[in-house]
């Protein structure tokens, strides 16, 4: 099977110092990490649980994909993120199957990993994130 786990959340966020008041002191999760992911005009807050963590975005410019959907849309939850052993593969498989690819290649996602997102329109109206996880393979 290509998907193994949910690996995370993603939460669009107006404020990621506010958010992260709120998920911290309000729901007890810690902060893992922050990161800036430029190619995305994201910056990230990620906050583990037992299964799964939760992905706090904020936009750092107006035409990123997260400001537009914020614009249109308003905060809230904006895509599943499903870990995949090899989104090469995941990715052959969904599209051979007919689901609709925003990336048919991966790109770079947090902490080093691979990313590609699925359409919304060809799973239920929700984002699917694919996520292989840096240094998995090695
Ligand atoms: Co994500």
């Amino acid at each position: 099977m290509a998907v193994r786990r949910i690996d995370h959340l993603g939460i669009a966020v107006e404020s990621l110092d506010e958010a992260l008041q709120a998920y911290t002191a309000g729901l007890g999760l810690e902060l893992a990490g922050r990161e800036e992911v430029e190619e995305q005009g994201v910056r990230v807050a990620m906050l583990p649980t037992e299964a799964g963590r939760i992905e706090l975005l904020e936009p750092t410019r107006p035409d990123s994909p997260i400001a537009r959907f914020l614009a249109t849309r308003g905060p809230g939850l904006h895509h599943v993120a499903l870990e995949v052993e090899d989104i090469h593969k995941a990715l052959e498989q969904a599209q051979a199957a007919g689901l609709r690819l925003i990336d048919a290649t991966p790109r770079r996602g947090a902490g080093g990993s691979l990313v590609a997102f699925i359409h919304p329109k060809s799973l239920g109206g929700v984002l699917v994130e694919f996520v292989e996880p840096a240094g998995r393979e090695a």
